[in-house]
């Protein structure tokens, strides 16, 4: 029940899961009768049934015999919940077919809850492989429609993160797959205020694990509660994929030739790179400006930053009309707003949300932002661009416009030698970290330098 309001929700109001699961859960458990594990099921239901809701619709259409748009919303949410529990999970197919049907007579009544059982028992003849060989187009026919349909992602995108990629089957059918998996929780120890060994001696040993190469990550296992640890409920550690701060210490490691006393972040919320910035800032002696377009979001930096060691300062302004004196800045990062198609395993409905329209739309302002951000650093100084999408228009496009605008006057930086340790990190001089290859997110990252 608790599934399907929620996913009701997503659909009906498109709300994000990840904000509307946790009052729904926190009301149940408050009614009493639903406890931990519980909680898991639900969660699982929701987010599983959201990823793989294009496998699903397939499956689905294969066993109604009229098109999906003519099916009732709620049926079809109905269907998805008992498809998931059928083929993407252990539970029983008797227990998956019956609790459906019970679900189906509560929301919908008894005639579709009729519907709802004929389906489901058509769908429960073939389990998930069966029903990929009868629904998905054979991979030699049509690779992205096969790969769209077997690894549940619209057909623009898996051709966008081909194109990224490179390569062959291999490595696109693991980032696919890696998209479907629920990602690690990492932390960030902020530096000056914690450090990861006091985050893991909070933990239990099997709880925690050191970063892969951030020396302030720590890994989370199955289960590992962020708001159990003090450090983070004071806000000196935080949540923090490894990927967003490898491309901030990249940026702060960064070879620099005189002074290093001034940094600026352009697009600072929610502020979990700059809290990190402003604690190595503070280490050296700089201070961290972060501004934020957003007051509410400038807000959350503010939040972030609180009991950072050095000095900082949070300002809401717009990044495409800086209130800041060009030239005035040693570093600055610019991690522009972007369609996300990085994250996707963090946000099950995302890749059925966004358009590739979603594109013209981030275009302007992401050139926009980082011409400010080359306009604002010294000579000598280095910016680095940043995405949480892999989409070639949205990384190497954009920087390549750039530096056409600031031909000689800008240089692009091999980006490799600052996140040392990191494996496949590809020819260079930009860097794309990929989920299945680094356990990040997709995050691009790439370092200018102004020369002149
Ligand atoms: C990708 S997010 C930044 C994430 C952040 N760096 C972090 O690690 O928490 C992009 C941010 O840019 C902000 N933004 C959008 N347009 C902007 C503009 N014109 N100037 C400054 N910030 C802007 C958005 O509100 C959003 O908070």
């Amino acid at each position: 029940m608790l599934a399907f309001e929620a996913l009701r929700a997503v659909d009906e109001r498109d709300a994000y899961a990840n904000l509307v699961l946790p009052p729904l859960l926190r009301k149940a458990r408050e009614k009493g009768d639903f406890d931990g594990r519980d909680a898991a099921l639900a969660t699982e239901l929701v987010y599983g049934t959201l990823r793989r809701q294009g496998t699903y619709d397939a499956v689905i259409a294969a066993c109604v015999d009229r098109p999906l748009s003519e099916v009732d919303p709620p049926v079809l949410d109905v269907l998805s919940l008992g498809v998931h529990q059928l083929l993407g999970t252990r539970i029983p197919s008797h227990a998956a077919v019956s609790a459906s049907v019970e679900l189906a007579r509560v929301v919908l009544g008894d005639g579709r809850a009729k519907f709802v059982n004929a389906v489901l028992r058509k769908v429960a003849q073939h389990d998930l492989d069966g029903w990929l060989e009868r629904v998905a187009p054979p991979y030699d026919d049509d690779p992205e429609d096969h790969l769209a349909v077997v690894h549940s992602h619209p057909r623009w995108i898996v051709s966008a993160l081909w194109d990224s990629l490179g390569g062959g089957r291999d490595g696109i059918e693991d980032l696919l797959a890696a998209d479907n998996e629920r990602p690690e929780v990492t932390l960030v120890a902020r530096p000056g205020r914690a450090t990861a060994g006091e985050l893991r001696d909070a933990l239990d040993d099997e709880a925690a694990l050191p970063g892969r190469w951030s020396p302030y990550a720590v890994r989370l296992s199955e289960g590992g509660e962020p708001g159990a640890i003090e450090a983070v409920r004071e806000g000196r550690a935080g949540v923090q994929d490894e990927g967003s701060q490898l491309v901030a210490l990249a940026l702060a490691n960064t070879p620099l030739d005189g002074p290093d006393k001034a940094w600026l972040d352009g697009c600072a919320g929610p502020g979990g790179k700059a809290a990190l910035l402003a604690g190595l800032a503070a280490e050296r002696g700089a201070v961290l400006l972060a501004a934020e377009k957003q007051p509410h979001r400038a807000g959350l930096v503010a939040r972030a930053l609180a009991g950072n060691p050095g000095p900082y300062q949070v300002i809401a302004a717009d990044g495409t009309r800086p209130p800041w004196r060009p030239g005035s800045f040693d570093r600055v990062l610019m991690d522009v707003p972007c369609t996300g198609l990085g994250a996707l395993r963090r946000r099950p409905e995302a890749r059925w949300r966004r358009r590739p329209d979603d594109l013209d739309d981030f275009a302007p302002l992401q050139r926009g932002l980082l011409r400010t951000a080359l306009a604002s650093v010294r000579v000598g100084g280095v910016v680095a661009y940043v995405t949480c999408s892999p989409h070639l228009a949205e990384t190497r496009a954009v920087v390549d416009d750039a530096l056409k605008q600031y031909d000689g006057s800008a240089e692009l930086l091999d980006a490799r030698p600052q996140l040392p340790g990191v494996p496949a990190l590809g020819d260079g001089p930009d860097v794309q970290l990929w989920p299945h290859l680094h356990g990040t997110d997709a995050m691009y990252l790439a370092l200018i330098r102004r020369t002149g």
